[in-house]
Order: structure tokens, then sequence, then C-alpha cells
């Protein structure tokens, strides 16, 4: 990887800080205690969709101090472009049962919308009790679809963003804060 001092360069483009580590984790943890205050009493399925949000699931749960279960399904992905193709597919389907369960589905950015339109639209054909979303990450001015988001860690500008789960050309996920790409 080409970093250069807190920049990271890619194929000639630069990439600079977002949001250090220290910053994610705090927000992760104050949503975690969120859910796990909202869901006292009840056991939610956490349905994470991959591959974005494996990180940021994963450090949600641990700061979540209820009985729950977790699932993942996996969604087509932007590929190796930095923007939304406008197409939805499922790549992975769901192993739980979610009817008549409370579901939180995970996500790591909500940008067009058009992901989390699509995932109503699938759990609208099973019959759960309730279903919320939580997205580490929106892009408010980027939004085309008229989505809910319950859980919102950070608002951040339309601009591409990569680490902490996030990719560019499927990679740099494993970066632990976030960066945007420098206009
Ligand atoms: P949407 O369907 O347009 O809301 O986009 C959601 C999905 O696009 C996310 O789950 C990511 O996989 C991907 N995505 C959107 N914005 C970015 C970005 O800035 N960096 C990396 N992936 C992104």
């Amino acid at each position: 990887m080409n970093k250069q001092g807190e920049q990271i360069i890619i194929n000639g483009e630069t990439f600079v800080p977002l949001l250090n580590e220290y910053e994610i984790q705090k927000r992760v943890r104050e949503l975690g205690e969120e859910i796990s205050r909202d869901y006292r009493g009840k056991v939610p399925v956490f349905i994470g969709v991959l591959n974005g949000a494996f990180i940021f699931m994963s450090d949600l749960l641990k700061n979540v101090d209820i009985e729950c279960e977790i699932d993942f399904f996996k969604l087509s992905s932007y590929g190796d472009s930095k923007i939304s193709s406008g197409n939805v597919k499922l790549l992975k389907e769901l192993n739980c049962d979610v009817n008549d369960r409370d579901i939180i589905i995970v996500e790591d950015i909500v940008d067009t919308g058009l992901s989390i339109k699509y995932i109503g639209d699938l759990f609208s054909k099973h019959t759960p009790k309730s279903m919320k979303v939580a997205s580490l990450l929106v892009k408010p001015e980027s939004l085309k679809y008229d989505v809910k988001i319950d859980y919102i860690g950070f608002r951040i500008p339309s601009q591409f963003v990569i680490g902490y789960g996030l990719d560019y050309q499927q990679k740099y996920r494993n970066l632990s804060s976030i960066y945007v790409l420098s206009e």
C-alpha cells in the first residue's frame, strides 16, 4: 500500500483521512449502547450486508449487551467502479428464518439508498415482527430513494470513501480508519 504520511495514493489518486479509528470506535460504541437500550428484553437478529459491513457488524456486536442472533447476506457491489451501477443482485441468501423476528439490517454505507430499498422489498416478502436499519455512514446528498435509516453512525459528504470495511476494487477494507478521495 502506498502510504505517504497521512495520505494513501492509489493509481495516482490521493485519499486523505476522514474519520480516525478513535472517532469510529467511539461512535460504534454509542450505537451499540443505543440499540441495546431499544431492544432490551427482545432477541433481535442482526443481518449484515456483505462484504462491506463485516467490520462494523463485528465491532457493533461487541458493544451490544443483550441476547441476539446474527446472519449475513450478500449483495453485488460496485465492482471496480466508484459509482453505483444502479443494479443490485442477491449473491448469498439468508440462512435464518426471519418470520416474526425483530431484525436489524447492518450496512456499511448508504449512498443512493438503492441497496436498502432492495433489502426492504426483499423482506416485505417475509413477515418480520419489525425491521430497522443501522448504517455506519450515510451520504445524505446522494440519496435517491425514500429510505429510513434508524441508526446512523456518521453523515458524510457525497465523496468516495475507503477503509473500515469499505473497498475500492475489493481492496483497502482492512484499513482501521476511513479515508476520502481528495478532490
Ligand atoms: P447504494 O445502494 O447506492 O446506497 O450503495 C450502497 C453500497 O454501495 C454500499 O453497501 C457499498 O458497498 C457501496 N458504496 C457506496 N458508496 C461507497 C463508497 O464511498 N465507497 C465504497 N463503497 C461504497
